[in-house]
């Protein structure tokens, strides 16, 4: 019998959380022979509500599911966490972007990273969900000097998927005939979707788009901005789509990615695309040997380099601005 993995989730009660842990426990994230372990973390308030959640699951009889243990204390909630998942935080509202959160989450991040460098197990992997997710991985990282860096990274596999989507819908190809399409940068609507690499069935997408007006004025505005028009829509910001993103991106890290198409992490850049090193970025990336690697060797054209630039100078400011408030 293989051993279980401990997976810690954090925010555990929130709605996020709920769309999320069943599709953990059914095994849609680590695979149909991995049993899971789940350490659900809280803030005391929200006890209660995991409490009710970890009942439902127990109802759903999962034969993958080995243990549920609820914490309120970071430090016994990370302990011996083989993947950690970072979604407690709390999301924006109408009007807000995603930096206005840096003050009131950034604090949550420091603690997090500190207790994962505390007892994590030694192959931790870590995915910040909870925004601004790029810079929050940055403040945990930063906290966890003993855990390598390249364990922390954020989602921006929500965006990916989004990106496949809009580009399916508009060239009525299916999601699956789409391979390396990529997202550059924040996780905020500074992003960029880039299709310049991107097939369709084998085609460059851009010469079967040929449409510059709709790359620049719908398709990468609406993929920039879904997270705004989903809270607009529905009062609440996205959950079960976010959930599927973090499952997405945990089974591709684990159990690597094809040969045939790469997809999209924040990860720490190396200094790759004139990406500033150490900052964590947007990349297209591949899963080998249950790491991320960057896509090297790319061509980024004038149009691209600007998207890129722009993108990564607002991470840049974000560090500096957790910097200045003393979360670095
Ligand atoms: P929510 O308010 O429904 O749930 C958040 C939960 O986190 C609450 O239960 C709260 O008690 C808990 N929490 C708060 N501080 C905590 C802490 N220090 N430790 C443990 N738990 C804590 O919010 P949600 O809709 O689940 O969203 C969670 C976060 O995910 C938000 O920041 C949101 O903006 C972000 N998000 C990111 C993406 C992405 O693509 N990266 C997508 C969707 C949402
Ligand atoms: C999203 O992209 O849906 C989330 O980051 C929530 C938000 O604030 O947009």
């Amino acid at each position: 019998m293989t051993q279980p993995v401990n997976v810690t989730v954090t925010g555990a009660a929130g709605q996020i959380g709920y769309a999320l842990l069943f599709r953990i426990a059914s095994g849609q994230m680590l695979g149909p022979d991995t049993p899971v372990k789940l350490r659900l973390l809280e803030i005391p308030q929200g006890v209660k509500a995991a409490e009710g959640t970890a009942m439902e699951l127990d109802d759903c009889a999962f034969p993958l599911l080995a243990g549920i243990d609820i914490f309120d204390d970071p430090t016994a909630g990370f302990d011996g966490a083989n993947v950690a998942l970072l979604v407690g935080a709390r999301p924006r509202g109408a009007g807000m972007e995603r930096s206005d959160l840096l003050e009131a989450n950034g604090g949550i991040f420091g603690p997090q990273g500190a207790a994962i460098n505390a007892g994590a197990a030694d192959d931790v992997r870590v995915l910040v969900v909870g925004n601004p997710a790029n810079t929050n991985a940055l403040i945990a990282s930063a906290h966890a000097p003993d855990v390598p860096a390249d364990r922390f990274t954020a989602m921006t596999r929500l965006d990916h998927n989004r990106a496949l989507s809009q580009l399916a819908q508009k060239t009525q190809t299916p999601v699956s005939d789409i391979a390396n399409l990529t997202i550059w940068g924040n996780h905020s609507a500074t992003q960029y979707p880039d299709i310049f690499h991107a097939t369709l069935a084998g085609k460059p997408a851009a010469e079967v788009v040929d449409d510059q007006d709709w790359l620049e004025n719908t398709f990468i505005p609406t993929v920039a901005k879904r997270g705004a028009a989903i809270i607009d829509a529905r009062g609440a910001s996205s959950a079960a789509s976010a959930a599927n993103a973090a499952v997405d991106h945990v089974h591709d890290w684990v159990a690597g990615t094809p040969d045939t198409s790469w997809t999209s992490a924040a990860i720490p850049s190396d200094g790759s695309y004139g990406v500033p090193e150490g900052i964590i970025s947007s990349f297209p990336v591949r899963s080998k040997g249950g790491a991320w690697e960057i896509v090297q060797g790319l061509d980024i054209n004038d149009f691209s380099r600007q998207k890129i630039d722009a993108s990564v100078n607002e991470l840049v400011e974000e560090r500096d601005a957790v910097k200045g408030l003393g979360l670095l």
